[in-house]
């Protein structure tokens, strides 16, 4: 089974938003926890960047793919541009881009590991598709898919305000995590400093202790050589 359950044209900058948000929203609707959810949204937006900012325009087209059990989620955004000139480079990390950060393509798929495919021809344009598979509690039946696609045309009606305050509020729970791992290697640091000024007592304590053994060791045999002397003397007393 393969159905549509959404297209977007993708023309204006505005259209990323909508993407977005579409995402987003068909992710939760299919089950998905909201950290996946932010997941899905996040990669599915970069590549409709790129299919604006490179590929002067587009779609993208959100599917529901296979069978109970094994249901994906496709999201498959298509341009008609110049096509990818360094894609091996790109994938393996040393692309330097000149337009971005250059994390958009490797970002996506490192947020969506499970499938992702990029064909990509020179003047023909580039057809990037991001699966993810449905949570194993969804089971998602012909009823449904039209329940879904009713909700779904009714997305564009939501304000375009809520869509920035929960944009917001997802990058001040990501800024909040930030801190948080911050803290926590400031602290492992922490301990790591005072590991090494334990160690470094105890290296001087034991090298303190073995100057004194060869002081005592010094003085001991200072005695010894006197000491035959003595014992001499104690023979013939
Ligand atoms: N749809 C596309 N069509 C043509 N070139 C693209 C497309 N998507 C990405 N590229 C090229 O791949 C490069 C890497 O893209 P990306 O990883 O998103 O990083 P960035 O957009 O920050 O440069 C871009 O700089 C661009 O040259
Ligand atoms: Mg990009």
């Amino acid at each position: 089974m393969s159905r549509t359950i959404a297209r977007v044209e993708i023309c204006y900058l505005q259209d990323i938003i909508e993407v977005r948000k579409l995402a987003r929203l068909i992710a939760e609707t299919l089950g998905f926890e909201k950290a996946e959810q932010t997941r899905i949204s996040t990669a599915v937006s970069e590549i409709a960047r790129n299919v604006l900012q490179y590929g002067q325009g587009g779609e993208a087209e959100f599917l529901i793919n296979g069978q109970v059990p094994e249901q994906w989620l496709a999201i498959i955004l298509r341009d008609r541009g110049q096509g990818i000139a360094n894609l091996n480079d790109i994938l393996e990390g040393s692309y330097s881009s000149q337009t971005g950060m250059g994390l958009g393509i490797v970002g996506s798929r490192r947020l969506l590991p499970e499938y992702f495919h990029i064909e990509t021809q020179a003047h023909q344009g580039t057809v990037v598709t991001l699966g993810r598979r449905l949570p194993l509690s969804v089971l998602i039946t012909q009823i449904d898919l039209k329940k879904i696609t009713e909700t779904l045309a009714t997305f564009r009606a939501q304000s375009p305000l809520e869509e920035i305050r929960t944009e917001n509020h997802e990058l001040l729970a990501t800024l909040k995590l930030l801190h948080q791992r911050e803290q926590e290697l400031s602290y492992a640091n922490q301990e790591l400093l005072e590991t090494n000024v334990g160690i470094i007592q105890l290296y001087s304590d034991l090298e303190l202790k073995t100057q004194r053994l060869e002081q005592i060791e010094q003085v001991l045999r200072a005695r010894n050589k006197v000491a035959p002397i003595v014992q001499t003397n104690n023979a013939l007393i």
